[in-house]
């Protein structure tokens, strides 16, 4: 099956039914998408599919069929998402970073649908699980860019 991710068209040989997240780590190599879960609870392994995010270890991969699949790979040529990764070192987000690349994600995800979220929007879209507890410095780095919400 033909994938199209972070703008060029990948062949795949995969059972349909296979989790994207496997397809995407271990038959293309973009491993900055990580497996935590497995189970949709973390948010490690979120992606993008036509500008939405969904989790990837749930997502058989021929959901992904005819769609546009991001990746973390490719978050830096979306002009949203270079300014979610200048935040994100602006506020030294990551610890052991694991997480991060699932939850600059989620934030982008956030700010391509609502500009200008509140604290409570933050709260309710950014539900990925930080091991290292960097949910004050998630929060901050999004409130930053949801206050410049116009140049966003
Ligand atoms: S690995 Fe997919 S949500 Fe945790
Ligand atoms: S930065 Fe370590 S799990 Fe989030």
């Amino acid at each position: 099956m033909k994938l199209q991710i972070n703008d060029s068209v990948r062949d795949v040989d995969a059972d349909g039914d296979t989790p994207l997240l496997w397809v995407l780590r271990d038959d293309l190599g973009l491993t900055g998408t990580k497996y935590g879960c497995g189970l949709a609870q973390c948010g490690a392994c979120a992606v993008m599919m036509d500008g939405r995010l969904v989790r990837s270890c749930v997502t058989p991969v021929e959901m992904a069929a005819g769609k546009k699949i991001a990746t973390i790979e490719a978050i830096e040529a979306d002009d949203l998402g270079k300014r979610v990764v200048v935040a994100w070192v602006k506020h030294q987000v990551p610890q052991c970073g694991y997480c991060q690349s699932g939850q600059v994600m989620a934030a982008t995800a956030l700010l391509k649908q609502n500009p200008h979220p509140s604290d409570a929007d933050i709260a309710a879209a950014m539900g990925n699980l930080c091991r290292c507890g960097t949910y004050n410095a998630i929060r901050a780095a999004i409130q930053d860019l949801a206050k410049d919400g116009e140049q966003v």
